[in-house]
């Protein structure tokens, strides 16, 4: 890649980017390009596309063109927690690396993912993680496993860990039971009966899997197992809103918040790490509606 032309041919300059691979569907430029102009920064926003193996060498180009900042997105978070030169210790504790802030040449690795579900949730529900008990379906995914550390660290009442490969639960709990658990952490099989067992004694229950993207995907939940009193958070996110999980939810009576909750969240976090003030909210969160619906 040439890289100063990719960093010269805009107008603002490019100064900060998404990676991921593939990367042409990230809504985070519709997002942070208005922030950045609300703001008054002469800088835009970009995405670049970085291939397996190479996040380290981009990182260090991204800082010789004069970026301030990167998102790192799927399939990178991981690789880039060895590409920083100082790691956030929450970041550490997470597993990954979703913001990098590069200040007069060093990098800077965070994870701005667990504290933007800390904030969607009590945006959404009005209630703080520690007041919950938690149900993660997909806790050995990457996004799970963040979830399910930052829930943990944070003292949820009780923590359940739910996925279809079980020994990546398993050993996320593990993981969290060594960081000095705050929580009741178990892990539950993904089977109708023990979910059912687990769903009557939940309060927020979260989808971090992949399911419900497609129009064909399984059913995560039996649907009357969903409950008035629920909370439901879809980390996934479709243009109408409504995924299988959640619209099940609203016809229960449930209330629910989507993925587009946790992107805008995790983007405000990016930018208050990029430029040390808090993030143009509604902006972000009127160029995020305007780009789904596009
Ligand atoms: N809204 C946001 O800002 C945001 C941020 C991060 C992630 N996400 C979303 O969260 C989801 C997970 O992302 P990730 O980065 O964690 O991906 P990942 O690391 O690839 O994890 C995927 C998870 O989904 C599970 N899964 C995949 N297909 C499944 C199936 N057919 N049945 C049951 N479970 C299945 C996997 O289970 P196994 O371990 O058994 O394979 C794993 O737990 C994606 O939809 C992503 O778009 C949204």
């Amino acid at each position: 890649m040439n890289w100063n032309a990719v960093a010269g041919r805009f107008t603002p300059p490019a100064r900060l980017a998404v990676i991921g691979d593939p990367i042409g569907h990230s809504r985070s430029p519709q997002m942070h390009n208005p922030a950045l102009q609300a703001s008054g920064i002469d800088a835009q926003y970009i995405r670049v596309q970085v291939p397996v193996g190479s996040v380290a060498q981009a990182f260090r180009q991204f800082a010789a063109c004069g970026f301030l900042g990167v998102n790192i997105t799927i399939p990178h978070k991981f690789e880039a927690l060895d590409a920083v030169d100082v790691l956030d210790p929450l970041a550490r504790q997470l597993g990954a690396v979703n913001t990098l802030a590069i200040r007069e040449g060093k990098l800077h690795g965070y994870n701005s993912d667990g504290p933007g579900f800390l904030r969607s949730v009590k945006e959404a529900f009005g209630t703080d993680i520690q007041d919950l008990r938690v149900l993660i379906i997909g806790a050995g995914g990457g996004a799970g496993r963040a979830v399910a550390v930052q829930s943990a660290l944070s003292g949820c009442r009780q923590l359940m860990l739910v996925n279809r490969s079980h020994e990546k639960a398993e050993a996320v709990a593990a993981e969290i039971f060594l960081l000095g658990r705050r929580a009741e952490t178990s892990v539950i099989p993904w089977r109708d009966d023990a979910l059912r067992a687990a769903l009557a004694k939940t309060d927020l229950i979260v989808n971090a899997t992949s399911l419900g993207m497609r129009p064909n995907d399984v059913r995560l939940l039996p649907a009357d197992a969903l409950l008035q009193r629920h909370l439901v958070f879809d980390m996934v996110y479709r243009a109408d809103g409504r995924t299988p999980l959640l619209a099940d939810a609203a016809a229960a009576g449930a209330r629910t918040v989507d993925g587009l909750s946790l992107l805008l969240h995790q983007g405000a976090i990016s930018f208050e790490h990029w430029f040390g003030r808090p993030a143009p909210l509604e902006v972000m969160r009127e160029g995020l509606q305007n780009a789904v619906k596009a």
